[in-house]
């Protein structure tokens, strides 16, 4: 790959930004022997086929063949060119890029900083007041929604008193600026100039990220006035629809349900009555990146939205996108309109978690909004639901579960199996062909391949393996460099890749299997990702590498037999004194070969 930046800088950024660190950002891993094993983020799948080795700094999915490095990782996953992943990797890891816009990335990440802090301040302060004798309002509205002294700790739960600028003073104070608060989105400035406090005699909960930073605040009135809440706006490290609430605590759960609310207070009540594995997207819709964000942490989500949002489009889409990235997905309505905290206040959480199991599937959701949307006692409200219907089943892959919904949908509503069957197929996408599994179809090529190009293939292979085994073992150069040249390698990739591991190897300095991903041609870094996964694990890497030049050496002869024989059979074009010579190197070549293999 060809940078802008230095080898020595690259390699800081990329020893900063550990690969396992990086990719549980992205996909819940779990640790099996030595390496960590998730859901492939790029490709759909429900067994765990992707898989990251913390020792090598790589990654790769045995599903659909991606591979590389922890730049490569994000890349893909951000869908960043490889300079852009670089940066967004450095910024992780807050190291300074010497370029213009970059120093502009370590303006941002000081930026960044700086509003966390205020923020922290702020809810210390926020907590402070909450406890002292301003903030006897709401002390008394939390009693009297039976919040307990421990659950204001834990959610780090406030109260602003109802002033003018009484935060303003005290993060003056704290030695901010004005300029610096008005980041912070949390003081404001008026028509005169003067800067006040965004939130005013509101309870105040504080917006942790998975690392438990504050990221913003949501503030609610102790009343029925309007607005009842007022919410951070967008700063530089807020952004509504981007997080959700609770995630730090939730992400300890033992579940692997996550529950998903809407509210601060539902969250609030349902962790205090011990069901910790909730969550709050704080505002109308799920959006995708909360969706993503779902998906890393949980293999089943349930949504417990009130009927109207969770029937919003934005939602619908977000509990798509779930369901596409693999998740189960459920749906929970709260009888009579009332919000998980009214109910698990009226029902404990036996009565809620009765409300969980018995959650329908998004399926069961949607079929259940398309009836509620017709008239079913009318002949074209039936022919409308049952089309409508048609559309949703026809896209649920599983043909057993499809079959189930069918019958189903044709017990409810009297119409027989067979005409629903007909519709749904009348809309299926000819899928199967499609969705032929990626080995498959590397076997079916292998297939028709001549068997020339096969033994072009292993010995690329076999050349990549060496090259792989290096790097592993950088000790193994010596090996390397007695038995085999870089003018050995037979293509001109892999001897430009050899060039580079050799030189630098030759002068002593080190040569990982990250930076050879990051060497590669971008096209060969899945093949070099698998092999650094699955064949460079060995205790004798010496023995393997001698192994492998063994092979090539039987390769390049089996190679030269072939094209022998291949002239031979076309002996019209060859002279007598030809021929001869031909079958005297076959001869030659056999008996190399099984000296070879004899080694
Ligand atoms: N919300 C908001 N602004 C509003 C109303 C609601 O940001 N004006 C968001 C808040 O994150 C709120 C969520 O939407 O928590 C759900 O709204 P609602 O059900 O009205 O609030 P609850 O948190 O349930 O509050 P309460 O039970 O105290 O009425
Ligand atoms: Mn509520």
């Amino acid at each position: 790959m060809y940078t802008r930046y230095s080898d020595e800088l690259i390699e800081e950024i990329r020893i900063n930004n550990d690969i396992v660190d990086v990719v549980s950002e992205y996909v819940r891993l779990e640790k099996r022997g030595k390496n960590y094993f998730g859901l492939c983020p790029f490709h759909r799948e429900k067994t765990p086929s992707f898989s990251v080795e913390s020792g090598k700094q790589i990654f790769y999915c045995f599903g659909c063949g991606k591979g590389g490095n922890v730049f490569q990782f994000v890349s893909l996953a951000e869908k960043l060119d490889y300079i852009e992943s670089v940066r967004l990797l450095a910024d992780r890891a807050k190291i300074v890029l010497p370029e213009s816009d970059d120093t502009e990335q370590a303006e941002k990440a000081k930026l960044k900083q700086l509003v966390l802090n205020i923020n922290l301040i702020t809810a210390r302060y926020y907590n402070d007041v909450l406890n002292s004798r301003h903030g006897e309002p709401a002390a008394a509205y939390l009693k009297k929604r039976e919040i307990s002294g421990n659950t204001v700790r834990k959610f780090g739960i406030g109260y602003s008193t109802d002033e003018w600028d009484n935060l303003y003073q005290h993060l003056r104070s704290e030695g901010f600026d004005d300029e610096q608060l008005l980041q912070s989105g949390l003081v404001l400035k008026s028509s005169k100039s003067t800067l006040y406090d965004r939130f005013k005699g509101r309870l105040i909960f504080p917006i942790f990220d998975v690392r438990g930073n504050v990221l913003g605040f949501g503030g609610r009135v102790l009343d029925n006035s309007l607005p009842k809440y007022v919410n951070s706006p967008e700063t530089p490290v807020y952004s509504k629809g981007k997080h959700l609430y609770a995630l730090n605590f939730a992400k300890n759960s033992d579940s692997k349900k996550l529950i998903v609310v809407e509210g601060y207070m539902d969250v609030i009540s349902l962790h205090q009555s011990g069901i910790n594995n909730v969550v709050a997207s704080l505002g109308t819709a799920l959006t995708d990146s909360q969706g993503r964000i779902l998906k890393k942490y949980a293999d089943e989500i349930v949504i417990s939205y009130d009927a109207d949002t969770a029937g919003q489009a934005a939602t619908q889409r977000g509990l798509d996108l779930l369901n596409e990235m693999g998740c189960s997905v459920k749906v929970l309505t709260v009888p009579d309109g009332k919000d998980p905290d009214e109910y698990i206040r009226k029902n404990g959480p036996d009565g809620f978690k009765k409300l969980v199991d018995s959650a329908l599937s998004l399926v069961e959701y949607k079929i259940k909004v398309l009836r509620s949307e017709q008239d079913l006692t009318a002949t074209e409200g039936k022919i409308a639901f049952l089309n409508k219907a048609a559309i949703v089943l026809s896209k649920v892959d599983n043909i057993m579960e499809r079959e189930m919904y069918i019958k189903k949908l044709s017990r409810e509503y009297e119409i027989s199996e067979d005409a629903i069957l007909s519709e749904v197929m009348r809309r299926t996408k000819p899928a199967a062909k499609q969705s032929l599994k990626i080995a498959n179809a590397v076997e079916a090529a292998r297939k028709v391949t001549t068997a020339g190009d096969e033994i072009d293939e292993k010995l690329l292979h076999d050349e990549r393996l060496i090259l792989s085994l290096l790097c592993v073992d950088n000790s193994t150069y010596k090996t390397v460099k007695e038995n085999f040249n870089t003018m050995f390698f037979t293509s001109a990739e892999n001897t430009r890749v050899a060039e580079l591991v050799f030189s630098r190897l030759e002068n002593r300095r080190d040569f990982t299997p990250a930076e050879l991903l990051d060497a590669v041609n971008p096209e060969d870094t899945g093949k070099f990702a698998r092999i650094l996964k699955e064949e460079c694990y060995c205790d004798d890497n010496r023995r393997a590498i001698l192994g492998k030049i063994r092979d090539i050496g039987v390769l390049k002869a089996e190679k030269r037999q072939k094209q022998i024989l291949e002239q031979l059979n076309d002996k019209s074009k060859l002279s007598e004194g030809d021929v001869d010579k031909l079958k005297q190197e076959l001869k030659d070549m056999t008996q190399k070969m099984n000296n070879i293999k004899g080694m």
